[in-house]
């Protein structure tokens, strides 16, 4: 009887304790059994014609006072090379499809003036073109990914403009090339062919698309030393009919990659997305129940795609990804400015480990978008900048670039909110080429840290080191008057253990570990 009252307490005590932020525990274990590489391109951006997206954001006016290169302003360049960005994807998005490229060529002066109707109706002055995307690109190191114009565009439109940038021949539009600065054939292999073609880019249907598709595409040509890499119009989050009929009418060998474009919505309601600075704890659990999605998204176009083409040659390319809340009160609302919290953070750790796992399909991504619009890595305020907590889980997970995939199994706790349950703890890990394994874990719960341990197969190592981010708060965000509130800092809470690595993962928190080879 004493006995049993006893236990009763010692049950009563573990269940206090899971409850009440002491450390849970969980395990992990992780292969070198793997031919994948995760392609750095998973880590890519986009930049449209949106908001102060490009205006302000990457190209600003003459007279303000930052460091600039034409008219690119260069603090915005140097963040962006710090965390290695390998690819921008650019003018849209709904602008791509609106968007002719003759617009954006020539004197400044004499471009034509036209309206972003997606896009608070504002006055597009088509001073950022071609030629400064470009530049852009140039300066910032990574491969320029141009989205073509398929909605209300022409074939021959879309053609002449991938002759322009990549021929080296003495046609016409090469002259004229030649006569606005650029002698040399510019090489852009990523290549676009419409952007959400079921809906603003033209609301067609998937089996008219993939016919349109063929016929965009066979007048897309490779030029000596750029072949094209030709990205078609994939599906809207979970149509699943829209990934068949693509794979179904296409031919693998006429495109390289299919689009995939989710958005996390913290309530799931368009109309009333939520804030981004001010939630529940309720309303910041359903967000990541949202943005876990992505796995099964991801899990179940990648099948459709294997039916097709088992030897993965066309890659389930996520081209638009990230939480997508209220705008900012008092900003314009076609203007998507958005604030960015520690709970982006965890957004993005998430997301990222979820491409990283499925590196064998997903070899393309682009976060949107880069700077001042939705989840951005940077918001600028004029001459002002603030990196984001986003920003700082690009630069955590810059070493996952181009290193051998390292699949892992693993076993942690939920995270429990009214009933509902999620695993707490995601993760994902690579070798670089000099034998270092990169662990990256996030942990969303709010409240208790987690232990994991460790076993590496296969991989002998002496030291651990790492980086963290997180906060008193899920809703604390950088801002242009306190910049540094979140930031990376060197993690103490990993240690070997005989061969085990063990790890303590703070409350909401994301990690990236560095074992060093013996
Ligand atoms: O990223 C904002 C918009 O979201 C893009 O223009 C469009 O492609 C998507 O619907």
């Amino acid at each position: 009887m004493k006995r049993n009252l006893l236990s009763s307490l010692g049950a009563a005590a573990l269940c206090l304790i899971s409850v009440s932020g002491y450390s849970q525990t969980g395990t992990l274990s992780i292969s070198t059994d793997s031919k994948t590489t995760i392609s750095k391109h998973i880590y890519g951006q986009f930049a449209e014609h949106l908001g102060h997206g490009i205006y302000g954001g990457f190209w600003v006016d003459k007279t303000l006072p930052v460091k600039k290169q034409d008219r690119i302003r260069l603090d915005v360049v140097e963040a962006l090379k710090k965390i290695k960005i390998p690819n921008l994807r650019w003018p849209g998005g709904c602008f791509a499809d609106e968007y002719h490229w003759r617009d954006g060529i020539g004197p400044t002066a004499l471009r034509p003036r036209m309206v972003n109707t997606n896009w608070g109706g504002t006055t597009e002055d088509n001073s950022f073109g071609t030629h400064e995307f470009l530049e852009l690109c140039s300066l910032l190191k990574c491969e320029p990914y141009v989205a073509g114009n398929v909605g209300s565009g022409t074939v021959e439109e879309m053609s002449k403009w991938i002759e322009y940038l990549n021929s080296n021949s003495t046609s016409t539009v090469v002259k004229e090339r030649i006569k606005n600065g650029h002698p040399a054939p510019y090489n852009v292999t990523i290549w676009g062919v419409g952007n959400e073609s079921w809906g603003c880019g033209g609301n067609m249907t998937p089996e008219y698309y993939a016919d349109l598709f063929k016929r965009y595409a066979a007048f897309a040509k490779d030029y000596p030393g750029a072949k094209l890499k030709k990205i078609a119009s994939g599906p809207n989050s979970d149509d699943y009919n829209w990934t068949e009929v693509c794979m179904k009418n296409i031919p693998n060998w006429l495109m390289s990659g299919l689009s995939l474009h989710y958005y996390t919505i913290p309530t799931g309601n368009w109309g009333k997305k939520g804030s981004a600075t001010e939630f529940s704890e309720k309303e910041y659990f359903n967000t990541m129940v949202n943005c876990l999605k992505m796995e099964e998204l991801v899990t179940k176009h990648s099948a459709i795609m294997d039916k097709y083409d088992p030897g993965k040659k066309v890659a389930l390319v996520v081209d638009e990804w990230g939480v997508w809340t209220d705008v900012e009160p008092g900003t314009n609302p076609g203007f998507l400015f958005q604030q960015n919290s520690l709970r982006d953070a965890l957004i993005a750790g998430t997301t990222l480990n979820i491409f990283n796992n499925h590196s064998d399909r997903v070899r393309m991504a682009a976060l949107a978008q880069t700077v001042n619009v939705l989840q951005s890595l940077i918001l600028t305020d004029k001459e002002k900048i603030v990196l984001t907590p986003t920003y700082h889980i690009f630069d955590m997970y810059k070493v996952h670039q181009d290193a051998k995939y390292l699949p892992i199994k693993l076993d942690a706790p939920n995270y429990e909110v009214d009933g509902k349950k999620i695993q707490a703890v995601n993760a994902s890990a690579s070798q670089d080429s000099t034998g270092k394994v990169h662990i990256s874990l996030v942990n969303l719960d709010m409240h208790n840290a987690i232990t994991i341990t460790t076993e590496l197969k296969d991989v002998k190592w002496s030291t651990v080191k790492g980086q963290v981010l997180t906060s008193a708060n899920i809703t604390d965000i950088n801002t242009f008057a306190n910049p540094n509130k979140l930031h990376l800092v060197s993690f103490t809470g990993a240690k070997k253990d005989g061969d085990k690595l063990v790890v303590t993962l703070p409350a909401k928190s994301v990690v990236t570990l560095e074992l060093q080879p013996l």
